[in-house]
């Protein structure tokens, strides 16, 4: 019968390689994440993993494409706090991230840095601000399109200095960075798991990182609070999806394969280096994830409007 066929495909699955869908370019954030957990991910369900990288429109484009797909369990995605802030961001969005997904789990968490190109005429965060607030007309922010978490640190900080800044988009912010590297854009709040390297080999400039605290990986850079900017945090966050109507049995085992990825030390010791940390067990289930998703939508909401940020 179909059924008894379903039950069988089920209890096999996964029995080709799954496609994990990356909103943004390879090289970058969301892509080194991925290809972190991907590995472990595939070693524990026998399957490996493709890296599909579908850029455009603030990671939207990719998330779409993943509603979309066969709810079969071999299409994944990789997303971020931009599950949260489409919806508002977006007028339009063709998609419901919690109608049109079910969620497998939250990967992590992740500060983010504010950087400048090397020779950027500002040594500290608030020499920074004071010229960037005296040049608003000339300075540019990168980021990776609205939706993005640099876009969304980016309004954030333009909003905490009270001065708007020319964005320039990116499809995502390995590219940014290799701009910023060049020089050919000024500044950008970046990632830890981008910003790292260049950080620590002097090829960009770190202000500081939107953390409570600092982190163990940049113990030079300070807090945005020890920099003068108060309140100014921020922590993104990566979780998995498949499209709505994936088989339980399903989001399950691919649930489990998350849970068996986060305990590898390849990605605890990476994770570590890179100013990020893998989260707690019961943090990575579908029902705790959608449950932190559903909140992040509605805190973002009121905090998007108020900035006036709108796609089309
Ligand atoms: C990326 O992977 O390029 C980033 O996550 C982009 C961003 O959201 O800022």
């Amino acid at each position: 019968s179909l059924a008894a066929g379903a039950a069988v495909a089920q209890d096999d699955y996964p029995t080709q390689p799954i496609t994990m869908v990356v909103p943004f370019s390879a090289g970058g954030p969301t892509d080194t994440v991925t290809r972190l957990i991907a590995e472990p991910m595939g070693k524990a369900l026998g399957q490996q993993f493709v890296i599909q990288n579908v850029t455009g429109a603030g990671g939207t484009v990719a998330a779409g494409q993943v509603a979309n797909a066969e709810p079969d369990g071999y299409t994944v995605l990789m997303h971020h706090i931009g599950m949260s802030t489409a919806p508002t961001l977006y007028p339009n969005l063709p998609y419901d991230p919690l109608e049109d997904f079910e969620t497998i789990g939250l990967v992590t968490e992740v500060p983010m840095t504010i950087v400048a190109r090397k020779d950027f005429p500002a040594e500290t965060l608030q020499e920074m601000i004071d010229y960037v607030k005296e040049h608003a007309d000339e300075v540019t922010l990168a980021n990776a399109g609205i939706g993005a978490a640099s876009q969304l640190c980016g309004m954030l900080f333009m909003d905490a200095i009270g001065t708007q800044l020319t964005t320039v988009p990116y499809p995502g912010t390995g590219p940014a960075l290799t701009d910023l590297v060049g020089g050919q854009v000024d500044i950008m709040c970046d990632q830890t798991t981008n910003t790292t390297g260049q950080i620590l080999g002097g090829e960009v400039k770190a202000y500081a990182v939107t953390a409570e605290e600092r982190l163990a990986n940049l113990p030079d850079v300070p807090t945005t609070a020890e920099a003068g900017l108060g309140d100014f945090q921020l922590r993104i966050w990566h979780g998995l999806y498949v499209p709505a109507g994936t088989d339980p049995a399903i989001v399950e085992k691919l649930s489990s394969a998350l849970q068996t990825a986060l305990q590898d030390q390849n990605v605890i010791d990476r994770f570590a280096e890179l100013g990020t940390t893998v989260v707690s067990q019961d943090r990575a289930t579908p029902e705790a994830h959608t449950e932190m998703l559903s909140s992040q939508i509605e805190l973002w909401a009121p905090i998007i409007k108020a900035a006036g940020v709108t796609a089309e």
